[in-house]
C-alpha cells in the first residue's frame, strides 16, 4: 500500500455536518421481538388478504442479505452498503461526501447519466474528463482534471453507454493518485470476462464499488442495489440513509437472488450468445459503420443514419435507444439484446433497408 493510502481515512472527507449529525434511532434497532408497541404499525394486520407480515417496519440494517452479498463477492458485511438501486447509493455518496454549491464529482463521459442529475440535484459540481474517442480511460486526463474541490470520481466499468470494460491499470493509478473516493459503477460487471474490482478494497480504501440486482441478476423491479467500500465509508451511508430505506418484499426477493446464481449465470450466457448473433448479423448490414465490443446486455452500434433508424424502429414497436448526442457517439444507437424472439423482430425491420 502507499504511503498516502496508509494515512487515508475516509471520515476526514465526510460533510462537517453529517459528522456531527445524530442519526434517526428506532426502538426495533435495540429489540425485535415480544409485544411490539414501540412504532405505530397497524396490530391488527395488513388491509389486504396476505399471509405476510407487511405491517411491520423491515429491518434498518438488513443484515442477512448483507451477509450473502458479501459472501457473494468474497467481503465482509461492513463493507457493504444496500439501497433502493445502485442510484440510492450514488445519491447518498454526493450527499455524505460533497459540500452543496462548493464541491465537485468528476465523470468521464460519454457514461451513465444519472451521475450529472444526481449531482445537479444535490447542488454539487461536475467536472469531466471525456472518454478516448476509443472510448479507452484516460488516468493522466482524469488526474489532471482533479481540484481542492472534487470530492468523488465516479468512473463506470464495463461502461455505459459504450459497453467496454476500462482499463484495471489506469483505474488503478487514479485509485493511488487521488486521495479522495473513487467510485467504481460495475453495474454490469457480470456480463463480462473480467471480475469485480472487489478484491481490491482491502488495498485501496478509498474504492467504492457499486452494484445492482437490476441487470444480470434480471431484478429490475424490485430496486436493490449495493456499494461495497472500507468500513467506515459504509457506516456513513448507513448513518445518512432513510431508517427503513429497503422494503421488506425486496429484501425477500433480494435474499433469494443469492439461492439461485446458477440461474443468473445462464441468463447471462443466453445473453452473450444473443449477443454475440446480434453483432454477427449487424456486421453485415450496409448501414452500420461500427459495431462497438461489448462487456455488457447491450451493444453500442454506429449506423449511417441513426436518427432515422430509431424512429423507423420505434414506428414499428421496437424501442432502441438513441446515443447520437453523447460525446464520441455520434451516429449510435444503444441496443439492448433481448430475447431470441425479440432480436429477430430487430433484424427483420433492420433488414428493411428501403424502409426510409
Ligand atoms: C451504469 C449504470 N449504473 C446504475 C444503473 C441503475 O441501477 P439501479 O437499477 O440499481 O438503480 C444503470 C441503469 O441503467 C446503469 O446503466
Amino acid at each position: 500500500m502507499s504511503e498516502s493510502k496508509k494515512s487515508f481515512n475516509p471520515d476526514t472527507w465526510v460533510r462537517p455536518n453529517i459528522r456531527t449529525l445524530s442519526p434517526y434511532h428506532a426502538a426495533r434497532d435495540d429489540y425485535h421481538e415480544g409485544i411490539l408497541l414501540d412504532a405505530n404499525e397497524n396490530s391488527f394486520g395488513p388491509a389486504i388478504p396476505t399471509e405476510q407480515p407487511l405491517h411491520r417496519y423491515p429491518n434498518t440494517r438488513l443484515d442477512d442479505l448483507r451477509q450473502k452479498w458479501a459472501r457473494y463477492r468474497g467481503i465482509t458485511l461492513e463493507q457493504v452498503f444496500v439501497g433502493v438501486g445502485s442510484d440510492e447509493a450514488i445519491d447518498l455518496l454526493m450527499r455524505v461526501f460533497c459540500e452543496p454549491g462548493r464541491d465537485e464529482i468528476l465523470t468521464t463521459p460519454p457514461t451513465y447519466g444519472m451521475y450529472k442529475v444526481a449531482a445537479r440535484i444535490n447542488n454539487v459540481g461536475v467536472s469531466e474528463a471525456t472518454l478516448t474517442p476509443k472510448f479507452e480511460l484516460d488516468a493522466r486526463a482524469v488526474l489532471s482534471r482533479v481540484t481542492q474541490r472534487t470530492k468523488l470520481i465516479i468512473l463506470c466499468s464495463p461502461n455505459n453507454p459504450t459497453a467496454n470494460i476500462l482499463s484495471m491499470n489506469e483505474i488503478e493509478r487514479i485509485l493511488i493518485d487521488f486521495n479522495r473516493l473513487v467510485v467504481v459503477d460495475e453495474a454490469y460487471i457480470d456480463f463480462s470476462d473480467t471480475g469485480s474490482l472487489c478484491h481490491l478494497l482491502d488495498r485501496y480504501p478509498n474504492l467504492v464499488i457499486l452494484q445492482t440486482l437490476s441487470k444480470a441478476f434480471g431484478l429490475a423491479a424490485i430496486r436493490m442495489g449495493a456499494a461495497l467500500a472500507h468500513p467506515s465509508v459504509i457506516s456513513w451511508m448507513m448513518k445518512v440513509k432513510a431508517p427503513y430505506n429497503v422494503n421488506q418484499l425486496t429484501a425477500d426477493v433480494a435474499m433469494q437472488a443469492f439461492d439461485h446464481v446458477d440461474r443468473m449465470e445462464e441468463h447471462v450466457r443466453s445473453i452473450i450468445s444473443e449477443r454475440n448473433r446480434l453483432q454477427k448479423a449487424l456486421a453485415d448490414h450496409p448501414d452500420v459503420d461500427t459495431i462497438f465490443p461489448s462487456d455488457t446486455n447491450f451493444i453500442l452500434v454506429r449506423f449511417k443514419r441513426a436518427q432515422q433508424w430509431y424512429e423507423y424502429l420505434a414506428s414499428r414497436g421496437v424501442i432502441v435507444r438513441y446515443r447520437g448526442d453523447q460525446i464520441h457517439c455520434e451516429n449510435t444507437l444503444r441496443i439492448t439484446v433481448g430475447t431470441p424472439a425479440e432480436n429477430d423482430r430487430l433484424l427483420e425491420e433492420l433488414a428493411k433497408h428501403d424502409a426510409f
